[in-house]
């Protein structure tokens, strides 16, 4: 067994062997998905529930339908209609969920370490569906599978992540990821969308999207996170679109089979062409949808291998 946690709250505490593992067992699930083969057994009598105090649309059905195809009783909370608006803690929240005896609890929320808070103090394995700026590890792992995929190898390849790096959970989770897997990172932006302390993240930076995207293998474009912005990170809309917007362009100063990424949803534009987002012999997207599927299947079957296996034998029968 090569995949040893209990949660899933981020890249940072994934050693490379263990994303190698779930990423195997996730195309193998993607395989099956493709041809029908059902899994109901795996999460058969299971638990899962989703805490979306964010909205979402494609992370939370993709974590439904992951749930429902391995057979778990799947449970949406609507947390915008639940006691966190009346005035209840995130951890008397977590209290209540947990005295209902959960076994897999997906968790989305706009501030970043919520989930890591909520994990301690819940006996279930806890998925982190994105918190805040800081990680949303289903998300890197789909993207992985993907560039593998279509790349043969998740090694020695160069990456550019462009835009909104500053407010992204999306891009720290990759750059971990990517970095992890000896990739080449290039970060694209203005300065003023490059988060601070950026020289640590060990990935060249560029200003200019004709230089950084010079013989890349993969371009991943990012949404222009406003809801995250408190002032005027950039100049307009339309000014972004023409310095950082991917169109066919700047896509040609990256290799010629160079494949486009993007985690949704998209501004088309402002950070995409939509021409390019929907250009099916360069754009990636809908496939990062189908393995975002496969991935989440991957991560809560090791998860509740893991469960079973540590659950002390009163727990399980009780
Ligand atoms: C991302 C997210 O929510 O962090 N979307 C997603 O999960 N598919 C990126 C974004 O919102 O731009």
């Amino acid at each position: 067994m090569t995949f040893r946690q209990q949660h899933l709250l981020g890249i940072e505490p994934l050693h490379p062997t263990e994303i190698t593992t779930l990423l195997d067992l996730a195309d193998s699930y993607a395989e099956h998905n493709r041809k029908g083969i059902a899994h109901k057994d795996v999460l058969a009598g299971l638990t899962q529930i989703n805490m979306f105090f964010e909205n979402s649309t494609r992370t939370q059905a993709s974590f439904e339908l992951a749930g429902k195809r391995l057979g778990a009783d799947v449970m949406n909370m609507g947390m915008q209609a639940s006691s966190i608006k009346k005035g209840e803690t995130l951890i008397d929240t977590a209290l209540t969920l947990n005295a209902m005896r959960p076994d897999l609890l997906v968790v989305r929320h706009p501030h970043s370490g919520a989930v890591d808070l909520l994990a301690q103090k819940v006996n279930c394995a806890v998925l982190n569906a994105g918190d805040g700026k800081h990680e949303h590890p289903t998300q890197a792992l789909l993207d992985a599978l993907t560039i593998r995929r279509a790349k043969g190898r998740l090694h020695r390849l160069s990456i550019a992540i462009c835009g909104d790096i500053a407010h992204s959970r999306v891009a720290r989770s990759n750059i971990m990821l990517l970095g992890k897997m000896e990739n080449r990172i290039r970060l694209i932006g203005p300065p003023t969308l490059m988060p601070s302390g950026i020289g640590e993240f060990g990935a060249e930076v560029f200003e200019n999207m004709e230089e950084g995207l010079k013989d890349v293998d993969v371009v991943m474009m990012l949404r222009l996170q406003k809801e995250r912005m408190d002032g005027g990170f950039i100049p307009s809309e339309r000014e972004y679109f023409h310095r950082y917007g991917l169109d066919a362009e700047k896509l040609q100063h990256a290799k010629p089979d160079a494949i486009v990424m993007h985690p949704g949803p998209m501004n088309r534009g402002v950070e995409i062409d939509g021409t390019i987002a929907d250009d099916i012999n360069r754009s990636v997207i809908q496939e990062q949808v189908e393995m975002g599927v496969a991935v989440r299947m991957a991560a809560m079957d090791l998860l509740a291998q893991n469960l079973r296996a540590n659950r002390k034998p009163q727990e399980v029968t009780a």
